[in-house]
């Protein structure tokens, strides 16, 4: 059986709390004589043996090939057993899947990166790609917005990408508090469009987060004059194999575990209503 059937052994490196209820596992496979390849943007499925399998984003540097990263919300029976596992154990890998970000279109480019809550996992890896090879792409706006302060992750990492050459980094809260807020910034990331200096005709657009979000994100970009072709967005759907064989993540006839989860706008705009927003 091919190894997109059968979970590959990983063993748990370090255990990361990063909030309340976001954990990151920092794992290599058991067998680590082969590189592990994969596009940012591409997830693993992830299974605890015994319980259950979820889709997981891989949030590492491809060029980090010996060891990889999942940062994980807990949400349900799964989520919560992972999050009780500590360095040291197992877990089964399948994977990488999907089609990633389209990083050889977005080479010279200016990028505008546009987040909301954990959804920025399938993108902490792009800009770790993209950080690591700087030189390759032009101005670099990265914009997250989370509901609660609280909800906010990887602080220190955004700051040290604001600090990298001509990238602007803007941190959002709908419910910000002032005790545990660094910025002045309030409201839905969207809102934060007025503040970018977009030159539409050379820039690529990559989404990910609340569909109702990347949805506004859209409306917004196609106002600025931003071409479809340049929208990329990455969706979750329900996954079992994986592989394109159960339907679970059937989207019109797109499977967005194989044809996805990235895909530019026109790929899917006719099953991605802009006016249910
Ligand atoms: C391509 C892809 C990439 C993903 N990447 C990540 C990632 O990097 N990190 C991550 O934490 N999750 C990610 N997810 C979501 C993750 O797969 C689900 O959260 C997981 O399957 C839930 O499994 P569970 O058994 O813990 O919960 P279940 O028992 O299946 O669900 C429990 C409850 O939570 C709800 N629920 C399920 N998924 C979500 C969700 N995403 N958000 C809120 N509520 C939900 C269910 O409707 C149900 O009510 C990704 C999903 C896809 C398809
Ligand atoms: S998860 Fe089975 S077809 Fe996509």
């Amino acid at each position: 059986m091919s190894p997109f059937h059968v979970p590959s052994e990983a063993i748990i490196l370090e255990r990361i709390q990063e909030s309340p209820n976001i954990f990151t596992l920092r794992l290599q496979f058991a067998d680590n004589t082969q590189a592990f390849k994969f596009m940012p943007g591409q997830f693993n499925m992830l299974y605890l043996y015994g319980v259950g399998e979820v889709a997981i984003s891989i949030v590492s540097d491809p060029l980090d090939d010996h060891f990889f990263a999942h940062t994980i919300r807990v949400v349900g029976r799964t989520t919560e057993g992972l999050s009780k596992l500590k360095a040291g154990d197992c877990v089964g890998i399948r994977g990488p899947f999907g089609r990633g970000w389209p990083m050889l279109e977005a080479e010279g480019k200016d990028l505008l990166l546009v987040t909301g809550g954990l959804g920025c996992a399938p993108l902490v890896s792009v800009i770790e790609y993209i950080m690591r090879r700087r030189e390759q792409f032009a101005h670099v706006d990265i914009l997250q917005g989370v509901k609660h302060a609280d909800d906010m992750i990887w602080r220190k990492r955004y700051a040290q990408w604001a600090q990298a050459p001509d990238v602007n980094v803007l941190l959002t809260a709908d419910l910000p508090d002032h005790v545990n807020w660094p910025g002045d910034l309030k409201g839905n990331v969207v809102q934060l469009f007025k503040r970018l200096d977009l030159r539409p005709d050379n820039s690529l657009a990559m989404l990910c987060g609340p569909e109702l979000m990347m949805k506004a994100a859209i409306t917004e970009l196609q106002q600025h004059n931003m071409s479809d072709d340049n929208i990329w967005l990455s969706l979750e759907r329900n996954m079992h194999c994986g592989i394109g064989q159960c339907g679970h993540c059937q989207m019109g006839e797109k499977f967005v575990c194989k044809d996805g989860p990235v895909f530019a706008y026109p790929e899917i705009s006719a099953n991605f209503h802009l006016d249910s927003i």
